[in-house]
């Protein structure tokens, strides 16, 4: 792991696995397309940036997001978030009034890939660190990269050309009362390829997680359980994972295309505030 410093930049690895701290850049303030490439850049490189000590509005944000694609609204939560900004989605415990303001209030978070149960998922995921609790709440991403790569030959052989099934699902104990309540009809559920090819590097990247696949497509009950249950071990492999441990200020901005993500238990008492965007993405293939 190297440091590079360009001619604005310093782009440092954070882990053997993946992801890199971008430094020399200050969100408040516009970014010419030179340096934005050279981000650009390194996003590609390493599936995940981080920029530290961030200060900036909603609206800079946003503009910032959309320099690498459609920023997505919220739409999922947004009717019952009235005067909340369209395209920033606060992943908070706070309450006003005794009740909880943002989503996902609260708890552990199982590996899994933002929007994966959709047919074109999210792209990228972008989160703000606004408050952090004393301990824990750290977010653990794992390389899908690294995952592919490892696989043996037999499972990849095996595995070359199936879809599996993603339903949307947080196994998050104390759910926001205000998201939506999910039912056995209405939940969302998307086939995707189990192997997918990243557009921009043209790299390939398991496409399966613990908290959103249900199941090979084509393969017995029993044997489906049997390899989704071996591969979500596998990609929790202590070398593919970087876990991030929150300051506020930080912007991270990660790619769910190529990494999956999982959110470790805080103490409920404590605030944690984030605020979170996300890339419109493609159809995995
Ligand atoms: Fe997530």
């Amino acid at each position: 792991m190297t440091s590079t410093t360009t001619s604005r930049l310093e782009i440092r690895p954070l882990s053997p696995a993946l992801g890199a701290e971008i430094r020399g850049v200050d969100l408040a303030q516009a970014i010419d397309d030179e340096t934005f490439a050279e981000i650009l850049r390194a996003w590609h490189d390493h599936g995940l940036i981080l920029l530290r000590g961030q200060s900036f509005s909603e609206d800079q944000q946003v503009e910032f997001g959309r320099r690498f694609g459609e920023v997505a609204p919220w739409s999922r939560f947004a009717a019952k978030e009235k005067g909340r900004h369209p395209y920033i989605m606060l992943v908070t415990n706070l309450k006003e009034n005794g009740e909880f303001v943002g989503s996902l209030p609260e708890g552990e978070i199982e590996f899994h890939s933002d929007g994966i149960y959709i047919e074109q998922p999210s792209a990228g995921t972008m989160l703000h660190a606004v408050a952090i609790p004393s301990r824990g709440g750290q977010t653990a991403f794992a390389s899908m990269y690294k995952a592919y790569e490892t696989l043996p030959a037999d499972m990849k052989a095996k595995l070359e050309g199936l879809k599996a099934r993603h339903a949307f699902t947080y196994n998050s104990q104390k759910q926001n009362e205000n998201d939506e309540k999910k039912t056995a009809a209405d939940v969302a559920s998307y086939d995707h390829p189990v192997f997918r090819t990243h557009p921009a590097t043209g790299r390939r990247a398991l496409y399966v997680n613990r908290l959103m696949t249900e199941r090979i497509v084509g393969l017995p009950d029993d044997e489906s359980r049997a390899i989704l249950d071996k591969l979500f071990t596998h990609i929790e492999t202590p070398a593919f994972i970087y876990e991030h441990e929150w300051q506020v200020g930080d912007v991270l901005l990660w790619d769910n295309r190529c990494l999956v993500h999982a959110r470790r238990d805080f103490p409920a008492q404590e605030l944690r505030l984030m605020r979170r965007l996300t890339i419109a993405g493609e159809k995995p293939a």
